[in-house]
């Protein structure tokens, strides 16, 4: 057995925290610890503690005196966009139509698929992110490029092809039959292989015929182990375009209804203008509403409504949503969502943030039984926080002196940079990131 012992100030959460006062949400140890044993947590708490359980030829990793948290999730991100972030556009459906869906037609060359997708694991490791919700492109070459690269880190992720029928450029185009086929393929190829799941992954409605979203419909049936995942309600032009495709729907949210692709396991990138019918709709599903701060500001979309929608019950998650996004850093996009809910009248505790990002994140996956958290039982990745890592973090760490005030800062100022270490599945990952920022693109 390969143990590790991981020493510094450990921060878990238990719980949702109800304000910045909470303390019964998390726990912390000033000197803590936590040890591995075959990739996963076997005890947590004070150093002196899990040392006596540790053998005495255990390694220790002594990250003193940084944080010690979960590995970050991000619920919604598009791994073929990663070359489409910063693109200048009006709104979302010029963004799709100029840039990325020019960009992720580069995803039928395999290669060029495989490069982006190694260059894709490491960034997200280097940003402490070890889960994502990914869509792929609409080719399922994308899609085995996406997961092999995270079974080759050991990376528990959620990925699937994308399926659109119409509404997008003909080399983009799957039909009703082959994307059906083709999902089921890929279902077959990856769902429960090690940490990998599946996303049963209809674009969004303008770009699939009713007959696609009958067939996602039937994939949802027929496969209740695999995700969903879709977008909702982020631009006005998109949900008036999508209203004049199905007149026949009470609102946009009726349309997913509608083809039973909503339940526990959906996730629903930005839901910024939902009724109060819909977001009932989603309470009553269990369908989560995926927040995405830095793209909902860089494309104009809107103010997601947090509040809202947890008044009705609805379950709420948070991402980047990389490129309509403009940051890999969870920290970064925490910080644009605090400053969303501000321009919302709506308050977000740093306690609130750092369980969105851990266990929060993995209750909107149903994945709490295994990350998220640094509970004795779950899977080892964690990643260790530095909350000094510029001058200007170490500036405002001179005059903060609580727990909170340490958080908020690290969500404020910090970003990749105060990225220590990340581990996945017990094993530490940051000295073998590829330098991806210094190789070109091959054939650009
Ligand atoms: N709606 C449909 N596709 C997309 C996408 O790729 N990004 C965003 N932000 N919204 C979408
Ligand atoms: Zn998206």
């Amino acid at each position: 057995m390969t143990e590790l012992l991981i020493r510094g100030r450990v921060l878990t959460f238990v719980d949702e925290p109800r304000d910045i006062a909470d303390t019964n949400s998390y726990r912390y140890f000033e000197d803590g610890a936590l040890l591995i044993a075959d990739g996963r947590i076997i005890a947590m708490g004070e150093y002196s503690d899990v040392a006596r359980i540790a053998g005495s030829e255990t390694p220790v990793a002594d990250h003193r005196p940084h944080l010690v948290l979960p590995g970050l999730i991000d619920a919604h991100i598009h791994f073929p966009q990663m070359q489409a972030v910063a693109s200048y556009a009006a709104q979302l459906l010029e963004w799709l139509n100029t840039y990325t869906f020019v960009e992720e037609q580069k995803f039928a060359d395999e290669q060029h698929a495989e490069f982006v997708a190694e260059r894709f694991m490491d960034e997200l490791l280097r940003h402490g992110t070890t889960t994502v919700a990914a869509y792929c492109s609409v080719h399922p070459q994308s899609v085995d490029a996406f997961f092999r690269a995270a079974q080759a880190r050991n990376m528990c992720v959620i990925g699937g092809k994308v399926m659109m029928d119409r509404n997008a450029p003909p080399a983009l185009c799957d039909t009703a039959q082959s994307g059906y086929d083709e999902t089921k393929a890929l279902i077959a190829r990856w769902q429960g292989k090690g940490r990998l799941h599946y996303a049963i992954t209809p674009r969004f409605a303008i770009t699939s015929t009713p007959e696609q979203m009958e067939m996602s419909g039937a994939l949802a049936r027929e496969h209740p182990e695999a995700y969903i995942q879709t977008h909702l309600s982020e631009n006005r032009e998109e949900i008036a375009l999508t209203r004049s495709l199905y007149p026949q729907a009470p609102d946009y949210t009726g349309i997913y209804e509608h083809y039973g692709l909503l339940g526990r396991k959906t996730l629903l990138g930005h839901c910024i203008h939902l009724s109060g019918r819909e977001a009932k709709v989603l309470a009553e599903t269990g369908a989560v509403a995926v927040f995405c701060p830095t793209s909902n500001l860089f494309l104009g979309s809107g103010l997601f409504d947090r509040d809202g929608l947890r008044a009705e019950g609805a379950r709420i998650a948070v991402a980047t949503d990389i490129g309509g996004g403009t940051s890999f850093s969870m920290l970064k996009t925490l910080d644009e969502a605090y400053k969303v809910l501000q321009l919302r009248g709506q308050r977000l505790s740093p306690l609130h943030s750092f369980y969105m990002m851990t266990l929060g994140n993995a209750r909107a996956l149903s994945l709490e039984d295994r990350i998220g958290t640094l509970e004795p039982g779950t899977e080892a990745d964690v990643i260790v926080l530095n909350s000094r890592a510029t001058p200007v973090m170490r500036m405002r760490m001179d005059v903060a002196s609580t727990l909170t005030e340490e958080l908020f800062l690290l969500q404020t100022t910090g970003d990749d940079r105060a990225v220590e270490q990340v581990y996945v599945a017990g094993k530490p990952m940051k000295e073998a990131l590829g330098e991806g920022a210094g190789e070109k693109t091959p054939n650009r």
